[in-house]
């Protein structure tokens, strides 16, 4: 069983995408975000900033004994899908894929979702500073961390994308961290001061 890592910032897909993926492997999904609240490894929920603060301690221990458990299962895949799915511990992770939306795109995608405008923003900033990509390069993995623009694509192609990826079908060099880069799009339609004002 090998284990895939989905992250990225909310609403770039990382549960939708997950679940399309089961109707092609022999797979499962852990949502770390729905076992968080399922297991009660939460310690508190701030209201301001309106989500839920887990237990990481807790939550690792617990991902880790389902890990285990899921090993006997024969799978050819097990997926760990959140934005804080880096709390994985690096030697179970074999393949990170890191969801990415430009941010106008992910505006209209938070609004949608009812969002409201501080969350959207502390959340859209997160996208253009490359946060998610950032936490697992600081874990140092010598696994190949990868990033897909799912501003412009279908759920599908997306999907296609990852299967490509995980059967060796598709050139990694193509998706490598490092590519997308909003700061540096955004920097020069000098459009910075309206998501960082
Ligand atoms: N590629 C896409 N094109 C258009 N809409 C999309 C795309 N990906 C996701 N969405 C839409 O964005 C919303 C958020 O998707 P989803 O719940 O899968 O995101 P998420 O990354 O799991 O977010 P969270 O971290 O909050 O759980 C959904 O309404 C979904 O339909
Ligand atoms: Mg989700």
């Amino acid at each position: 069983m090998k284990i895939l890592i989905v992250s990225g910032t909310p609403g770039t897909g990382k549960t939708t995408v997950s679940q399309n993926l089961l109707n092609n492997f022999k797979a499962k999904v852990i949502s770390l975000n729905e076992l968080a609240i399922s297991e009660k490894l939460i310690i508190k929920y701030d209201i301001d900033r309106e989500t839920s603060v887990i237990n990481e301690k807790k939550l690792v221990r617990f991902v880790k004994q389902l890990i285990e458990s899921y090993n006997k299962l024969d799978l050819e895949f097990l997926i760990i899908e959140s934005h804080f799915s880096d709390i994985v511990p690096n030697h179970y992770i074999d393949y990170v894929i890191i969801l990415r939306c430009d941010p106008d795109e992910l505006c209209i995608r938070l609004k949608e979702r009812g969002y409201k405008k501080e969350k959207i923003r502390e959340n859209v900033q997160s996208e253009i500073l490359g946060n998610s990509a950032n936490y697992f390069l600081n874990k140092q993995l010598n696994k190949p961390i990868l990033e897909i623009d799912t501003t412009n694509n279908s759920i599908d192609v997306i999907t296609k994308t990852i299967i490509g990826i995980l059967t060796g079908k598709v050139d990694l060099n193509k998706y490598i961290i490092g590519k997308i880069d909003w700061l540096e799009k955004i920097s020069q339609e000098d459009r910075l001061q309206i998501f960082f004002d």
